[in-house]
């Protein structure tokens, strides 16, 4: 028996629109459980100061506060705590990449692969680095059942690609790449790949040293964390050779006139005053996920996502994307027939279902997969079997209130 998780999270025992709240938009943001709130309060209650720049109490308190943190995202992803660069999200991170990676080591004639299925973040600057240095962006696209072209994969990863850049997980699609494969693939032809990990950190233990991925990127507040926290963890080597991404204070050894000395790992990507407090709800959130554990959030959220599945495929007006595949987990993208996905998202918004509508953030998929739009569900742990019943239970209505039924 699963312990009552809703007990931890108030927010999720509110009510919306009257209804109690099924919160199903957990690709855009997790809730918070109590214990993230209180170490968030107790930090700017209790040790707030700058980190680094002070040697009185309270700042040697922050400093350790946030290097803790560090150390235990370290240990969450198996790698040193010199890979881990705390950014803003999962975008700061992948842009970190991109112009200080991307930038240096690109030149004309080179290529870059990433896949039809990303979120912008790891898309757009991919073209903008493209377009800077000249190399050519080229796409993975899709099998019939949504996951990744296998022949694409054959063909299009050649000594000419240097950089892979692939969601683990995709946000519309839900389906799980092989990551381990793709990181081996990439390394033959002497490519770096880059993990888009915003998707998969939260819900499956990543293991940064068996994947052997070059690059992950991740957002806090996807994994019961502050907004405002995400971490972008690089092989030390592949860190060390980069240039900064963003230059100002703290990310400095000695500053002169015309020159500058830049610090070590990881200050040398840490510029300005730092999130201290998002770092001490991170860490709160790493303890609750542990204590939760993997092997119960794969477990609930598969059940969730095979429930969901099979009650929208009874519904002949439904057209499902992604939801063959047996590799899925936890967001389940559709459409209901004649409907525009805004109006259905308000529609159940009323009865207090709350889903995510339009491109997601992922417009050349979406695209791809002929639509302009389509709902998505996304589940975390914390949701229960009644929230999919719910979730049913609005759809159902959607069509009469539209007056098609
Ligand atoms: C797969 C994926 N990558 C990147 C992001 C960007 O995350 P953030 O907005 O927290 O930077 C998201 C957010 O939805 C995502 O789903």
């Amino acid at each position: 028996m699963d312990k009552n998780f809703l007990n931890d999270f108030p927010i999720l025992r509110s009510r919306m629109n009257g209804h109690p709240i099924a919160y199903l938009d957990n690709s855009a943001t997790t809730q918070k459980p109590e214990s993230v709130v209180r170490s968030i309060c107790g930090y700017y209650g209790g040790c707030n100061a700058n980190p680094h720049r002070g040697v009185y109490e309270l700042s040697v308190k922050a400093t350790k506060i946030y290097e803790e943190a560090r150390r235990k995202v370290a240990d969450f992803l198996n790698a040193t705590p010199q890979e881990i660069i705390f950014t803003k999200n999962a975008t700061e991170s992948l842009n970190l990449v991109a112009y200080s990676y991307g930038l240096t080591n690109l030149r004309g004639g080179d290529e870059i692969l990433i896949t039809i299925a990303e979120h912008h973040s790891n898309l757009v600057p991919w073209q903008r680095v493209a377009k800077a240095t000249g190399a050519k962006l080229n796409y993975i696209y899709l099998a019939a059942d949504g996951n990744l072209s296998a022949d694409d994969i054959a063909n299009k990863l050649t000594q000419r690609t240097k950089i892979l850049a692939v969601t683990q997980i995709s946000n519309v699609l839900g389906l799980v790449n092989d990551i381990k494969a793709l990181a081996a693939r990439a390394h033959e032809v002497g490519a770096v790949i880059v993990v888009d990990g915003a998707q998969s950190v939260p819900h499956i233990p990543v293991d940064v040293r068996d994947l052997d991925a070059d690059f992950l990127a991740f957002s806090g507040h996807k994994m019961l964390s502050p907004m405002g926290i995400g971490v972008l963890y690089g092989k030390r080597e592949l860190l060390e050779a980069m240039p900064p991404f963003l230059s100002g204070g703290d990310m400095i050894e000695y500053v002169e006139e015309q020159a500058t000395t830049y610090a070590e790992l990881p200050q040398k990507f840490e510029a300005g005053t730092q999130n201290v407090g998002g770092a001490a709800g991170l860490s709160a959130a790493i303890d609750y996920l542990r204590g939760v554990g993997f092997d119960t959030i794969e477990r609930i959220e598969g059940d969730l996502t095979t429930f969901a599945v099979a009650e929208l495929k009874r519904l002949p007006y439904v057209e499902l994307y992604g939801c063959d595949a047996p590799n899925k987990i936890g967001i389940v993208s559709f459409n209901v027939r004649d409907v525009h996905p805004h109006d259905v998202a308000t529609i159940l918004d009323a009865e207090g279902v709350a889903i995510r509508a339009g491109h997601h953030c992922a417009q050349p998929l979406i695209k791809y997969l002929g639509q302009n739009a389509t709902c998505r569900a996304s589940f975390y742990f914390y949701n229960t079997r009644r929230d999919v019943e719910r979730l049913i239970e609005a759809i159902q209505k959607v069509r009469g209130i539209m007056h098609l039924a």
